[in-house]
């Protein structure tokens, strides 16, 4: 669903040049949760990024659907990341004036959908995930695994080919951690959704099918899941600390 290859990006300032991601390949099939961990400045943002074409980049192709993605003109990108990309970000970024449910709905109302059809959408999603009884509240009116949870609904509105999310647990105590996991988990099962996440959380990252450890901006290792989440887990701590690094984002 999801393809990069050989990905390079580097940051300049003045004339100095420092490379961030150096020739980054990776996979995301179709329904499959992928995380990517790796310490601070590893370059998981900047990945991201990349992927959804925010930020330009030196070398290599992204393919979405096995079409590349990487020249596209603004406008056709415009539609890309509202039709075909669904995106969650650790401050949530909801509109504070809009209600949850106004929020969930905002990509059908970008990409001009039948209101009936995007209300009929809106609910279900809301459904599932046990957000229903907040729909007419507002952002500041709810909990942050609620906000995040919603989030997570608006980035499903359009059928996205993947969702793209930057440690989306990241300001949550560990029990609204684990109710926007659950949100994840039931989109990839009652919805067929492909979710690609960074993390520096090997609690979060333990639920995924796959991780790809960044270190340095190369991708140093790949782990799937086996045995039972918390034999995963384990695998996961000893990894990021064979990095040299808590993986701890603080910036
Ligand atoms: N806009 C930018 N300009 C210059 N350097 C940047 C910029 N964004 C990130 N960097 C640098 O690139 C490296 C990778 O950053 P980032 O992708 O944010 O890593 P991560 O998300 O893994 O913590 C860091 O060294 C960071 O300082
Ligand atoms: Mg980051």
């Amino acid at each position: 669903m999801l393809k990069v290859k050989h990905l390079s990006k580097s940051y300049s300032s003045g004339d100095q040049i420092y490379p961030v991601l150096k020739d980054v390949s990776l996979e995301v099939g179709k329904g499959e949760f992928v995380a990517v961990m790796g310490p601070s400045g590893s370059g998981k943002t900047t990945l991201l990024n990349c992927i959804s074409c925010f930020i330009p980049h030196e070398e290599g192709r992204i393919l979405l659907a096995d079409r590349d993605i990487s020249h596209l003109k603004e406008k056709q990108l415009s539609k890309v990341r509202n039709r075909q990309m669904g995106f969650v970000f650790q401050d949530f970024m909801l509109l504070d004036g809009l209600s949850i449910f106004e929020n969930i709905c905002l990509p059908q109302i970008i990409a001009r959908r039948p209101v009936v059809q995007m209300e009929e959408k809106a609910k279900n999603i809301c459904r599932l995930f046990g957000i229903e009884k907040i729909m007419e509240k507002y952002p500041a009116e709810v909990s942050g695994g609620e906000k995040q949870r919603t989030a997570v609904a608006r980035a499903l509105m359009n059928n996205p080919y993947v969702i793209l999310a930057d440690e989306p647990t990241g300001n949550l105590d560990s029990k609204s951690c684990k109710a926007v996991i659950d949100a994840f988990l039931q989109a990839k099962k009652e919805m067929g959704a492909t979710i690609f996440m960074v993390t520096h959380d090997s609690f979060a990252a333990s639920f995924c099918d796959r991780v790809i450890v960044l270190k340095d901006g190369q991708v140093y290792g790949e782990l799937r899941r086996k045995g039972t989440r918390r034999q995963f887990m384990d695998v996961l701590l000893d990894t990021i600390r064979t990095l040299g690094g808590d993986g701890d984002d603080d910036e």
